[in-house]
């Protein structure tokens, strides 16, 4: 596991206090991830996303790369089950086109703002699990294989748990020809994920996050 801390996608907390893997230093500018240039695409939803960022507009959707979340509303189904740590605005957006969402979180404020978001729609499929961090591993470990269309793999890491050992954890949980997605994928930190999922089909998404001021990747890992 390493130990480099640094910048991280959870811009807006504040409270994240460094818990996420460094890829300081890695970019040939902010238009870059760590490994290479963004594609014309994630060029061509740039303006938007700043006129909103400049309108303090904040979309109600998952915090990854959009080209990403293009594509998961088109494959999305409202019989899905999706397990997601690290919950937020996401959370909600899964939960109005997913059949069920379970949620793993530790920080109170963003449970907080997911509880009464959902309390707001009155959404009934979600079961948001308050858990350190730590245990976020361990409690995917308990849970059924086979029995998840989708996993996210999207939470403010700590020194003693990172999101390698979630998605570890998570392999055998992705049913057959399901999905996996890792945000910020493009951190060296993730590559032994990569390893992992060497069996997997992977979908590698390029560009700036809302309200983000560089170029991440998300992937998207498919199961055999
Ligand atoms: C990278 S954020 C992603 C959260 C979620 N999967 C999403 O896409 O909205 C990881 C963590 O930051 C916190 N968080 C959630 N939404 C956030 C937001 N909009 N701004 C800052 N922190 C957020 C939560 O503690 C969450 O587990």
């Amino acid at each position: 596991m390493s130990e480099a801390y640094g910048s991280d996608s959870c811009a807006e907390s504040g409270a994240w206090g460094g818990r996420g893997r460094d890829d300081d230093g890695l970019r040939a500018s902010r238009f870059h991830t760590t490994r290479g240039p963004m594609p014309p695409s994630a060029w061509i939803r740039l303006p938007t996303a700043r006129l909103r960022a400049r309108r303090g507009q904040t979309p109600e959707r998952p915090w990854i790369v959009p080209a990403a979340i293009g594509w998961l509303r088109r494959r999305i189904r409202p019989n899905w089950r999706v397990l997601e740590l690290g919950a937020g605005r996401s959370t909600v957006w899964l939960a109005r086109r997913a059949g069920a969402v379970l949620s793993f979180e530790d920080d109170q404020l963003w449970l907080g703002w997911t509880r009464e978001r959902l309390a707001q729609l009155g959404t009934t499929n979600v079961e948001l699990r308050e858990m350190a961090v730590e245990r976020f591993a361990s409690e995917v470990a308990r849970l059924p294989d086979d029995s998840f269309d989708l996993v996210v793999v999207d939470f403010l890491e700590s020194p003693r748990a990172d999101r390698v050992e979630a998605v570890r954890a998570s392999l055998t949980k992705v049913r057959p020809r399901g999905h996996l997605l890792l945000d910020d994928s493009d951190r060296p930190a993730y590559s032994p994920a990569f390893e992992l999922l060497s069996g997997w089909r992977a979908k590698r998404f390029a560009g700036v996050k809302d309200g983000w001021p560089q170029a991440v990747e998300t992937t998207v890992f498919r199961r055999p």
